[in-house]
């Protein structure tokens, strides 16, 4: 189902609630009129430094349910730019900091210490909030650490003794699942999944995987897998080209999908990027699930550019796969302009953002050049042929070890760049230590008319599954039937993967007019657990194409 075929169902529905209420078709020319599409309203954004240095490349972030956003970067190579406070401890004689807190609302940041190698590691956010981070390199290859958000600087690193991960996790991949538990799947030479918690005997070992096997090829070229969480419990694994549905419980490949066609890979380091299309709930029955798969770079690339420093042109080509389609087939899409290391972000508009990355190479020390400025924008339920839009260009590369995610304001934090091994700050590309924002065209002010603004969650911030609750907004100008409420959880960004991103667009039951320019959407919690795991999501009300902020709900 379409966003004009479920706004058209809001329109029914708003109808037949509201006409005999307010006489509305009276007041209001606009019912009836299509919501504008995208495409026609779509501007270039614009760009914003935030802080010209928080003294650490962005290697790996994860965006906290109280607006901060915990940074951090490798360990094991040398000091970084910022000094960790004087008098406090020193991990490995170490007296400059590799993870920050950065305080969103207040564009402020404050050093962290961590204490083993998280490089290339991954992560996740339990129900709670805390983060739940894996692994790294070296002695931090088994490492469980964890971060529970506070609203002061006063809440640090912590590192489990007693629990460790069964399998070294380096470029693996995390997912929370149904149960709150969370999955850790492959990395490098490791051809296994485990789980976390691990507080009994079955969570304490791990599980052979002979797809991470099967898709290795001599670049590797399958690290960092793309996982989503299917709505019918089950996992949706890329690697390389390939991919299956794999059900975790019983440890079966249910299905392979077809190759995904041509030549390119898409896994680190042929990093292409991966998004779940917004799952749209509705009365008409389950949603359609698709995946999409962006860019990446052709078989040899990699060898190329690290043995040669010959730079190959990277993909040009999306596909998309209806994974839940009797037969799914790949659509393929060409973008405006080949992408290596780009990250993909849902928008609250439902539509997708690639940003970052280069245009010639993979990922790897000095394995690329050409760094592609221009995030493009692609329109998910447009026709195929206006599909892309190209937006203003930053004026820094972010290359290898950068980073982009949505804020709950709606723009895009963007951070990192480090080709190199060490802190380098001469040379074409530098190592990067600054936040950027991209600001795109829906935060523009001529939007504001149209903007909502949220003024309360019933059932107190709290989502439960199936339950209905209503979202009061504000608004100057309601154009009727063009709204709906979407969930987003934060991501953890690391290596052009945003692991467990996911949107969800909840069933509209009504809407009702509560004063002259108060309404409220009444929607449905999500269906299950499969469609949302438990957690924390940025909860925004769009209207015609135009997101309110976020705020923050507990789905539970
Ligand atoms: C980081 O510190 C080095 C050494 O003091 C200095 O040369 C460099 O300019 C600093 N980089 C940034 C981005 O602040
Ligand atoms: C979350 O918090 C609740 C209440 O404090 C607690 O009972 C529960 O064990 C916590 N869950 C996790 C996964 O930490
Ligand atoms: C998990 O396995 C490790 C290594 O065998 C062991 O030391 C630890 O006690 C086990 N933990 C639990 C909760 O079973
Ligand atoms: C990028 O790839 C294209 C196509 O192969 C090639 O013509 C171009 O020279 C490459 N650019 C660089 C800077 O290597």
């Amino acid at each position: 189902m379409t966003f004009k075929n479920q706004s058209f169902l809001i329109i029914f529905f708003s109808l037949y609630f509201l006409s005999s209420f307010l006489e509305l078709t009276k007041a209001n020319p606009s019912v009836f009129v299509t919501p504008t599409s995208a495409s026609s309203i779509v501007s270039g954004g614009y760009w914003q430094l935030l802080q010209s240095s928080v003294g650490i490349s962005a290697m790996h972030v994860q965006l906290l349910p109280n607006n901060k956003v915990i940074i951090f970067d490798r360990t094991d190579v040398g000091p970084s730019n910022l000094s960790l406070p004087v008098g406090s401890f020193c991990p490995k004689n170490d007296c400059t900091a590799h993870s920050v807190i950065y305080d969103v609302v207040s564009n402020t940041f404050s050093p962290l210490h961590v204490l083993t190698d998280t490089w290339c590691s991954s992560g996740s956010l339990d129900p709670n909030g805390t983060l739940i981070q894996t692994g790294g390199y070296n002695e931090g290859d088994h490492v469980i650490r964890t971060f529970t958000p506070c609203d002061t600087y006063a809440c640090d690193w912590y590192e489990l003794t007693t629990t460790r991960l069964t399998d070294r996790r380096w470029y693996a991949t995390n997912q929370v699942l149904p149960d709150g538990r969370v999955i850790i799947l492959g990395g490098r030479r490791v051809f296994t999944y485990e789980f976390y918690p691990k507080d009994d005997f079955l969570n304490n070992k791990s599980f052979y995987l002979r797809f991470l096997v099967e898709t290795k090829d001599p670049e590797e070229n399958n690290l960092y897998p793309f996982l989503h969480l299917l709505p019918d419990g089950n996992l949706f694994i890329f690697a390389n080209k390939k991919s299956i549905l794999f059900d975790y419980k019983r440890s079966i490949v249910l299905k392979q999908f077809p190759l995904i066609p041509g030549d390119d890979k898409r896994n680190y380091p042929s990093t292409g990027s991966s998004v779940m299309l917004p799952l749209k709930l509705s009365w008409a029955g389950p949603p359609v699930v698709e995946v999409l798969v962006c860019g990446g770079a052709p078989a040899g690339a990699f060898l190329k550019a690290d043995k040669m420093k010959v730079f190959m042109e990277a993909s040009r080509t999306c596909g998309r796969l209806r994974v839940n389609d009797p037969n799914p087939q790949w659509l393929m899409e060409f973008m405006p302009m080949p992408r290596v290391m780009s990250d993909m972000i849902l928008l609250p508009t439902g539509d997708v953002i690639i940003i970052n990355g280069a245009a010639n190479g993979t990922a790897g020390w000095e394995d690329a050049v050409n760094p592609v400025l221009n995030p493009i924008l692609y329109l998910v339920n447009e026709n195929p042929f206006r599909r892309f839009t190209v937006l203003s260009p930053s004026n820094i590369p972010r290359m290898y070890h950068s980073v982009a995610f949505l804020l709950p304001d709606g723009r895009i934090l963007v951070g990192g760049s480090n080709p190199h091994t060490r802190y380098v700050f001469t040379g074409i590309y530098p190592t990067d230590l600054s936040l950027e924002a991209y600001n795109p065209y829906y935060l523009d002010p001529k939007f504001n008319s149209l903007r909502p603004f949220i003024l309360s969650v019933e059932s107190g911030y709290t989502v439960s599954y199936g339950q209905r609750f209503g979202v009061s907004f504000s608004l100057s100008l309601y154009k009727w039937g063009a709204a709906f409420v979407a969930l987003i959880s934060p991501s953890f960004t690391t290596h052009s993967i945003g692991m467990n991103q996911r949107m969800v667009v909840l069933n509209t039951a009504s809407v009702v007019q509560t004063t002259m320019v108060d309404y409220k959407l009444v929607v449905d919690g999500p269906t299950n657990a499969n469609v949302a795991p438990p957690g924390y999501y940025m909860l925004f009300v769009v209207h015609s194409g135009i997101p309110s902020h976020a705020v923050w709900v507990k789905v539970m």
